[in-house]
């Protein structure tokens, strides 16, 4: 009782040894002849325990050990080795039972948490069943148990962590006890003397037991075999940790750098979830190491609520040397980076792709910013840099892309996803503090929503060769999105405020695959905009169920937007809904929009009654039976209104950047 215990746990021992030490001084043996005995040896019989009885001298009850007046009972002194009556000495404590591989069959009883005395339990290798008795770990002096290789089953009880300081080794390798592991009563508890934790060969779930890295001395620990699952946290703060097995639970994601350098082998680790990596298992993704800078101070100042300002100083850092690169460096620096130190000490990554190169942190030192977005899943800002250059910042809201294994991966393919219909991501800047920041080109295009929506003086004619372009572009995109790589990016966002057009209308797509770096409750916030936007897919409930089909729907809508130069959703307006009612009332040619009409001899033949088919079709509400969007690119290509304007040349299709509308 003298070690400086947490109120909590104080009370729970002061409890305890109230209760039971008087009676148990005196009762010892007898609780052990009435209860113990007959619990633990089950139906049969056993012969170690049949020497527990009154007509055999104490010191030869097998597998016991006892105090006789606060001393350990010596059993090399004939006349004590022979005394009958010593039993009944109100002075005798139980301090160990060791009985190994006797061939127990009964179960553990619950008088066993009530001897005071008892610092040792040892019961390995029979065939003990049945669940662990509930106050075990109130047992006021256990400090070493070893109930290994039995058929214990149940659940640890949640009094598992109450005696931590003195407990220094606890074994229950191979038996059958399941659920998670109780935490501590008492948050923090350092167990300063336990050395070995063996609960190996178990049925239990649930997350690391995060609480044991701060189990100083612990120097054995066994998790192995088990049904763990979720990340293994660093373990670099158990300095004595000799023996560590993890292997064959479902632990997944990355190992913390502490086993680069620990002397931990990979069959320590075998046996997990594929997705297990890092050193000393396979590598993680492809390699990237991202590279630190100072965007930080201005990423937290923006994040603290500068958002609200107009215009925000943006203070990247400028002047870092460029590289030369060779051409196989390119290659494998497809997201590499350089490790960079902010001058102010703040420490970030910053991951630059293609066409990003020059984006090293001191180039753009004291850019100054403006809001040109703000959604709830981020807000868009436009940096100028001083060499005049312009970027486009998204800082992604606050508990995206948590979990780097998963995000890094998406990032690196978005990342390289290049197409004249999309505007490149360039670089991926990640903060000490979590704030994370997506860099693209800024593009000083309008929106197609704005285009098609605003009526604002100045505002160029869309004709229906230029609507065809915008969306036979925005197709071409998406098919590239879905196919382009390995694997499909799913736009997710499909709309047309998600659509740039420049002055050659050119589109290109924004936002593509930021879902999947969202937590799900913002992600799913996506869906429900979408909902109200008109631009969801029926059978889209959740966003991590969306695919290729979906933004098949998006686009659908999107199509008919642009031939009906109407809003869709706002106002109840079901595009599809409007066009299925006109078909029937023999009204088709009244839903297109009169500027797409303009200058147009024959809907038919110029492609705009096909074009409306073919949004219509994409907008089906099985969505097995929606076109793919490489099938969309060709109905478009083959059906292109018979006036082509200039606008189809190739040369304007690669618009230079500069001119605004
Ligand atoms: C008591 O223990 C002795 C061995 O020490 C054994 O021979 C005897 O049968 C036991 N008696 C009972 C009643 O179990
Ligand atoms: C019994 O053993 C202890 C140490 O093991 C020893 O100190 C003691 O003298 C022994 N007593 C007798 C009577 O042999
Ligand atoms: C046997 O032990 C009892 C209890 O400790 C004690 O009172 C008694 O004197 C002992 N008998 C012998 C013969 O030592
Ligand atoms: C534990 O095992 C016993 C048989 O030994 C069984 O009756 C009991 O239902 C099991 N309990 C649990 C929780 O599995
Ligand atoms: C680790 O645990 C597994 C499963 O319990 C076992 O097969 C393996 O031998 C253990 N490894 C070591 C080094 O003890
Ligand atoms: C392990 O846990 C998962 C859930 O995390 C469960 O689906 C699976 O059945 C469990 N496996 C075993 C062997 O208990
Ligand atoms: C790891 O290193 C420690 C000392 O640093 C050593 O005692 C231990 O045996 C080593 N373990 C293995 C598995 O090599
Ligand atoms: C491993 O965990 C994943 C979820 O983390 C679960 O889907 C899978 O079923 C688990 N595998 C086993 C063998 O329990």
């Amino acid at each position: 009782m003298a070690s400086p215990s947490p109120p909590l746990l104080l009370l729970l021992l002061l409890l305890f040894t109230f209760s039971f030490s008087s009676i148990s001084s005196l009762s010892d043996p007898l609780l052990l002849l009435s209860k113990i005995k007959p619990a633990l040896q089950g139906p049969s019989p056993n012969l170690q325990l049949s020497t527990w009885n009154s007509s055999t001298p104490l010191c030869l009850w097998r597998g016991l050990s006892w105090s006789l007046s606060g001393a350990e009972l010596r059993c090399n002194d004939s006349t004590v080795r022979a005394n009958l009556t010593l039993y009944s000495d109100p002075s005798l404590q139980l301090l160990s039972i060791r009985l190994p591989a006797v061939a127990l069959s009964g179960h553990l009883p619950a008088e066993l948490s009530t001897f005071s005395s008892l610092g040792s339990l040892l019961l390995p290798s029979n065939s003990l069943s049945g669940p662990l008795p509930l106050d075990l770990f109130n047992s006021p002096s256990l400090s070493d148990l070893d109930l290994s290789s039995n058929s214990i089953n149940g659940s640890f009880p949640t009094s598992l962590w109450n005696l931590c300081d003195r407990l220094v080794s606890l074994r229950f390798h191979h038996n059958s006890i399941s659920g998670a592991v109780p935490d501590p009563a008492i948050p923090n508890t350092p167990c300063s003397l336990l050395q070995t934790v063996d609960f190996g060969s178990n049925n239990l779930d649930g997350g690391f037991p995060q609480f044991l890295t701060g189990f100083q001395n612990l120097q054995e620990l066994d998790l192995s075999a088990n049904n763990f699952s979720g990340q293994i946290p660093s373990l670099a703060s158990l300095k004595n940790l000799q023996s560590l097995n993890l292997s064959h639970n479902n632990f997944s994601g990355a190992l913390p750098d502490s086993f680069r350098t620990s002397n931990f082998s990979a069959e320590d680790f075998t046996g997990n979830s594929p997705e297990l990596c890092g050193a000393p298992l396979k590598q993680c993704g492809s390699g990237s190491r991202l590279s630190s800078g100072a965007i930080a101070g201005i990423v937290i100042g923006l994040m603290a609520g500068a958002v609200l300002l107009a215009s925000v100083s943006i203070g990247l850092v400028q002047g870092r040397k460029r590289r030369n690169r060779t051409k196989r460096d390119d290659e494998e620096m497809d997201m590499e980076m350089e490790m960079e130190e902010g001058e102010n000490g703040a420490e970030g990554k910053l991951a630059v792709f293609q066409g990003g190169e020059h984006l090293t942190l001191e180039d753009v030192l004291n850019a100054t910013g403006q809001v040109m977005e703000k959604t709830s899943y981020g807000t868009v800002y436009k940096a100028k840099l001083s060499d005049g250059g312009a970027i486009a910042l998204r800082l992604l809201r606050e508990g995206s892309c948590k979990d780097p294994s998963a995000c890094s991966p998406v990032i690196r393919q978005l990342g390289r996803a290049r197409h004249e219909n999309l505007v490149p991501l360039r670089a991926y800047y990640q903060g000490k503090r979590g704030e994370k920041l997506l860099i693209y080109d800024y593009l000083p295009s309008r929106t197609l929503h704005d285009l098609l929506h605003e009526s604002r003086a100045g505002r160029p004619l869309l004709n229906w060769s230029r609507r065809h372009k915008i969306a036979l572009g925005i197709a071409r995109g998406l098919a590239y999105l879905h196919t382009g790589q390995e694997t499909p990016i799913i736009h997710g966002n499909v709309r047309s405020k998600n659509v740039l057009v420049d002055e050659f209308f050119v589109p290109r797509l924004t936002e593509f695959g930021i879902d999947k770096l969202m937590v799900p409750a913002v992600a799913d916030e996506m869906v429900s905009v979408a909902k109200v936007d008109g631009y969801k897919a029926p059978e889209l409930q959740k966003m991590k169920k969306c695919s290729p089909r979906t933004d098949v729907y998006a686009f659908g809508i999107l199509l008919l937007e642009l031939l009906m130069g109407k809003k869709p959703g706002k106002d109840g307006r079901d595009l599809p809904a409007l066009v299925k009612v006109a078909v029937l009332e023999e009204t088709t040619m009244d839903v297109f929009d009169v500027e797409v009409l303009k200058g147009i001899r024959s809907p038919a033949e110029d492609g705009l009654v096909h074009a409306l088919r073919l949004a219509m079709g994409c907008c089906a509400p099985v969505a097995s039976v929606r076109p793919d969007m490489h099938e969309v690119v060709k109905q478009l290509e083959e059906n292109r209104p018979r006036n082509r304007s200039a606008l189809y040349s190739p040369v304007d299709t690669r618009s230079e950047i500069g001119t605004p509308f």
